[in-house]
């Protein structure tokens, strides 16, 4: 990949993002919803299928043109299909919440009744939160994990779902660490007579390949972002079954988006591709390998991993015990260049923009090929800031070793700058 025109058009733009390349390259990044897609990704993505206008559907367009835009979008929907086995799949959403918009709008009327994981237990905006489209729209219920556990308790959610008559019961998480059991979720919506949504988004790159189960064969709607641990570009992708491919079709185009961004969906057809590979296999297990490492290599260091642990990619650090908040606990990382997100625990008592928690995920430093052995180098480094956040000695001391470590494990060497 190059950048010299960019770089003599907008010189702006241009060194912010040298800038960003160099970030992500000089720090370790821990945030879970991210990752590092390949530069044959980013080349799909920055191609000249910007350029072209092809609404509908491939075969069925409103313009001219459109006979390598059909390509492309061909090759997505088979991928995906080949991947996660399902009946039929629109990659056009532009994002994960359209994603969910979609399924909303083409099963649901405005009031109807919707049940989600709450927000502050590690659920998504777009399950129903009050500030997004699904809360204002649809009345909206949450269930929650339980106190001592961590665990969502599939019982409490059938006594709700049996209380509350949701005409949509939607699974999936932001920030929960544990498998969820679709089957179970299914057996509950079929009960109360409900759809049952898989909000994918966080963990598709797992069910792709055998980490996690799949919902496919048991929810009406499976949704996915297709930036997180399936590491393409950022994106959103609806699966469902046959009888509802109409439906979901029709609202996510003419329904709710205008023109598919082609350049996007040659892109997730690339991701896709990688992610039939033997190597995206060994990827995402050793993504789970590394995450387990990591959280059991900071409880040895005396930090509270919410739950105890982690089935995932990802963890949530309960900070409470070491008197520091997620904010402080985000800036000091930061400072130290590890960059993770500070997010809340279930039951916290800080507002959001403080919490009493981090989040930390593991897909980006497995893409850079760290495995075990790293993690337990991180989990040190972590622990010796959340001991010292004020302390510029250890914060500098970090900072070296964090700078070590990214030269050993260098990414992005093949852009152009
Ligand atoms: C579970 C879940 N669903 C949906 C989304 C939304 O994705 P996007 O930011 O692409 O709208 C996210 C993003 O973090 C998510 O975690």
């Amino acid at each position: 990949m190059s950048m010299k025109a960019l770089k003599k058009s907008d010189p702006e733009v241009y060194n912010a993002i040298t800038g960003e390349i160099k970030r992500e390259q000089d720090k370790i990044v821990l945030i879970a919803s991210e990752n590092y897609a390949s530069t044959a990704v980013m080349e799909a993505q920055g191609s000249v299928l910007t350029n072209k206008y092809a609404e509908g559907y491939p075969g069925k367009r409103y313009y001219g043109g459109c006979e390598n835009a059909d390509i492309v979008e061909n090759l997505a929907i088979a991928r995906a299909k080949e991947i996660f086995g399902a009946e039929h799949v629109n990659v056009q959403p532009h994002s994960g919440t359209q994603a969910n918009m979609a399924v909303y709008f083409a099963m649901l009327k405005p009031k109807d009744r919707v049940l989600g994981l709450s927000l502050n237990h590690g659920g998504h905006l777009s399950h129903g939160v009050k500030v997004n489209f699904s809360g204002q729209i649809y009345k909206a219920f949450s269930y929650g994990v339980e106190r001592k556990t961590g665990l969502i308790d599939y019982d409490k959610v059938r006594k709700m779902s049996i209380r509350h008559k949701p005409n949509l019961i939607v699974s999936g998480a932001s920030a929960y660490s544990r498998i969820i059991d679709f089957q179970a979720l299914s057996e509950i919506a079929k009960e109360v007579n409900a759809y049952l949504l898989a909000d994918i988004a966080h963990i598709s790159g797992l069910i792709a390949t055998g980490n996690h189960p799949s919902p496919v064969p048991y929810a009406d709607f499976v949704t996915t972002t297709t930036h997180k641990t399936l590491r393409g570009p950022r994106g959103g992708m609806v699966m469902c079954k046959a009888e509802y491919a109409k439906a979901i079709d029709k609202i996510v185009f003419p329904g709710i988006q205008g023109g598919p961004l082609m350049h996007v969906i040659a892109a997730k057809a690339v991701a896709l591709k990688e992610a039939l590979t033997e190597d995206f296999k060994r990827y995402q297990l050793q993504i789970v390998k590394n995450a387990r490492e990591l959280a059991g290599a900071l409880m040895e260091r005396g930090i509270t991993i919410f739950s105890g642990g982690t089935d995932t990619h990802l963890m949530l650090i309960d900070l409470r015990k070491k008197k520091i908040t997620g904010r402080d606990a985000e800036n000091a990382l930061d400072r130290a260049g590890i960059t993770v997100n500070k997010n809340s625990i279930p039951h916290d008592t800080m507002p959001a923009t403080v919490t009493s928690g981090i989040r930390i995920g593991t897909p980006i430093v497995t893409s850079r090929r760290m495995r075990e052995p790293e993690m337990v180098i991180i989990a040190d480094l972590i622990s010796k800031i959340l001991d010292n956040p004020e302390n510029d000695g250890t914060i500098k001391q970090v900072r070296d070793k964090v700078k070590t470590l990214c030269k050993k494990f260098p990414v992005y060497e093949d852009i152009e700058i």
